[in-house]
């Protein structure tokens, strides 16, 4: 056993495939340059002790027994969820100094919460010597935050943020756990992916995350179908006929259609059609602002601006109500599109966002501790 390890986990964007992770539909992901770190030493007692940089009220501490789900509040809780998990499954998790250093913005829809869970897991695996696979790790990320933390979430950021690849995007089906890497090189088509921070904080435990979930394994349960999966955009007419409940039906309209979307992305990439991505990118948006109704005011000036002044297409990334939106711009509208957002959010009275070009990264790796 080592007697101190660390983990690396990157935060994520989404480039399509919104809501679509709960009903084992397809997304593709890739892994953004913003990391967290979680260094964890072995304790001869049975207290957890976790500080963060980031949080000046810090250290938590407790004792091993003492956890429980919901307990304690805010990042800690997701250190705690892993450990949690781990000894439920029957791991002897030893009495542990936890230092983490938190560098994926909280609440811009980077999957904050996924690279400090999945950090952790991995840091966890080295002085627990765990035999666990990467995808392993990331089911125990995953329950963390559906069990312990209480966030009904997919499994698209845990399994993007453990297994992407650098200049690449995770193309993930939900339902068989297959993924495939498919290139992604911006620059080589004189574009950029720009992260756009509306500012504007969400929280996926707020619950309209959980009524989205719902509502799409409600539709599910009238169709008579195992999941939203089961259907193809040619079913919609069906659907539209045999769904009386005129919001249930644009879910499910959202998320057939955002599969598809998903399929003609990956397609256009193969072909090495970057840019033709844009339209789809931007009709994604569109969906979600009006049939699943996850956007919000500062989103949509953000993205109307974008493509306004040139953007190839835009949408919010994450699960909405706030956070980011991810923009393909040509590499010569990128000034025009940054003045542009600004001035937009100005003039609507909105917080002043902040922009990040981003470059497909690499997953989660070991971190080689001096006493490791
Ligand atoms: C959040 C969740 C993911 C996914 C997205 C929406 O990021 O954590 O599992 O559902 O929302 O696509």
């Amino acid at each position: 056993m080592q007697v101190r390890a660390g983990g690396s986990a990157p935060g994520r964007v989404n480039l399509i495939g919104e809501h679509t992770d709960y009903s084992g539909g397809f997304v593709l992901p890739f892994a953004v340059d913003m990391r967290t770190t979680v260094t964890v030493t072995v304790r001869s007692d049975n207290r957890l002790r976790m500080w963060s940089h980031q949080d000046a009220a810090s250290p938590a501490e407790l004792s091993l027994q003492q956890l429980h789900p919901g307990w304690p509040e805010g990042w800690a809780a997701y250190v705690a969820g892993v450990i949690w998990v781990l000894r439920e499954e029957g791991v002897a998790v030893p009495g542990l100094d936890v230092e983490v250093d938190g560098r994926v913005p909280i609440g811009a829809g980077l999957s904050s919460s996924a690279a400090l869970t999945c950090a952790s897991a991995l840091a966890l695996k080295q002085v627990c010597d765990l035999r666990l696979s990467a995808a392993d790790l990331a089911l125990v990320a995953l329950r963390a935050e559906n069990d312990y933390v209480g966030v009904p979430c997919g499994v698209m950021d845990q399994l993007a943020v453990m297994t992407a690849r650098a200049d690449h995007a995770l193309f993930l089906d939900t339902q068989s756990l297959v993924s495939e890497h498919i290139p992604l090189r911006p620059d080589g088509h004189d574009a950029e992916l720009l992260v756009i921070d509306t500012g504007a904080r969400h929280r996926l435990a707020d619950g309209a995350y959980a009524d989205r979930r719902r509502s799409v394994e409600r539709a599910a349960a009238l169709l008579d179908v195992e999941s939203l999966r089961a259907l193809s955009v040619a079913d919609l007419p069906l659907v539209r006929r045999r769904l009386d409940d005129e919001t249930l039906w644009r879910r499910v309209r959202h998320v057939v259609s955002e599969n598809r979307r998903v399929l003609d992305a990956v397609a256009l990439l193969r072909d090495g059609r970057l840019r033709d991505v844009g339209p789809l990118l931007t009709a994604s948006h569109v969906s979600l602002r009006d049939d699943f109704a996850v956007s919000s005011a500062e989103l949509d000036t953000v993205v109307d601006a974008c493509l306004a002044a040139g953007a190839l297409g835009a949408r919010l990334t994450g699960g909405g109500f706030g956070g980011s939106v991810i923009a393909l711009v040509p590499a010569t509208a990128r000034q025009a599109v940054v003045t542009a957002v600004a001035q937009a959010a100005q003039v609507a009275g909105h917080a002043t966002p902040t922009f990040a070009p981003v470059r497909p990264s690499d997953g989660a790796a070991e971190v080689r501790t001096p006493s490791s």
